[in-house]
């Protein structure tokens, strides 16, 4: 085996071992990164679902609230107006499906799903817990879900919520007497929840994970170029010449040049000794021929 093909196969073993491991531990990177980020996304379409809260209940439940009484106006409500505005946001950005499911709603489109009810009472039993990451299969399809409780922070939410009494007239006539109420300041009632498929990170993760290994394979391809041409030229060469022209003297063509200088190096050393010994084997051909 000659030493370029020796060199090539050790070094395309040695850069299969490291891309192979290169590929595994990316993998686990840019699998858990990208699902840091579809969370985060997930945080972010909450943070825009309590900023909407916010503005209705603070700016446009007060200038209704008289006009209620008369009239129920939907548009008061901070958590229709949620509803309303992220099933807009979703249509746009279809993988991500939000939901406030509540154990005692007011809606009835806003009960519970069974697995939504245990983490409802999951988070009821943690009052420190701030949110939380689910994974479940559902239909055959596996999920990834953001989680926030939905708690009773002020006791202006009781308005509507306490007793069917205190509630606005108009609210009653379409939600009726017997869903939505009974809740206390500091209860936590429901959980707002953004769930994605799990396609979604992972084709984030595959590209990823794709362009690290395609660099990494240009890194060496690029690296082995580079081995081979110092390979030729620092070693095979030089070595192919002062072995033809070894040849040549011991077949007794004292003629051949000295081999040139080649450096100070392993390749030099060994020139000079070459030289040495052709000129001591010219010398003896020469005292033998006389
Ligand atoms: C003016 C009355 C009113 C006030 C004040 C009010 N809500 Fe509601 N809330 C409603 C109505 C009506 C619905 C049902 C809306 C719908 O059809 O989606 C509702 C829906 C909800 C829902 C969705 C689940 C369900 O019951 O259908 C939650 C959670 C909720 N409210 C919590 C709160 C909190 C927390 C506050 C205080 C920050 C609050 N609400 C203030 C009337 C009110």
């Amino acid at each position: 085996m000659n030493l370029r093909l020796k060199f090539n196969l050790v070094m395309i073993a040695a850069m299969t071992l490291g891309l192979a491991l290169a590929w595994i531990l990316t993998k686990e990177i840019t699998e858990r990164e990208a699902k840091r980020s579809v969370m985060a996304e997930a945080a972010a379409i909450m943070g825009m679902a309590d900023a909407v809260r916010h503005y209705t209940g603070t700016q446009v439940q007060p200038i209704l609230a008289t006009q209620m009484q008369a009239q129920f106006l939907p548009q008061s409500i901070p958590f229709f107006a949620v509803q309303q505005t992220l099933e807009a946001l979703t249509q746009r950005f279809p993988e991500y499906v939000f939901r406030q499911p509540t154990t005692n709603p007011t809606n009835p489109a806003d009960r519970p799903a069974a697995w939504e009810g245990d983490i409802i009472k999951k988070l009821a039993e943690e009052p420190a817990l701030k949110d939380l990451v689910t994974e479940r299969k559902e239909a055959g399809r596996d999920l990834l879900s953001y989680v926030q409780p939905i708690r009773v922070e002020s006791g202006t939410c009781l308005a509507c919520h306490s007793t069917p009494e205190a509630a606005p007239r108009s609210m009653l006539d379409i939600y009726g007497p017997d869903n939505g109420f009974g809740w206390k300041v500091g209860d936590t009632i429901g959980a707002q929840i953004v769930s994605v498929s799990q396609d979604v990170p992972h084709a984030r993760a595959r590209q990823n994970l794709h362009t690290i290994m395609l660099g990494l394979c240009v890194v060496f391809a690029i690296m082995l170029l580079v081995l081979n041409i110092l390979l030729h030229f620092s070693i095979v060469r030089p070595i192919r010449r002062m072995s033809k022209l070894a040849d040549e003297i011991s077949m007794g063509n004292i003629a051949v040049p000295e081999f040139p200088a080649a450096g100070k190096g392993e390749i030099g050393l060994l020139a000079v000794s070459f030289n040495r010994m052709r000129r001591s084997l010219v010398t003896a051909m020469e005292m033998l021929g006389d």
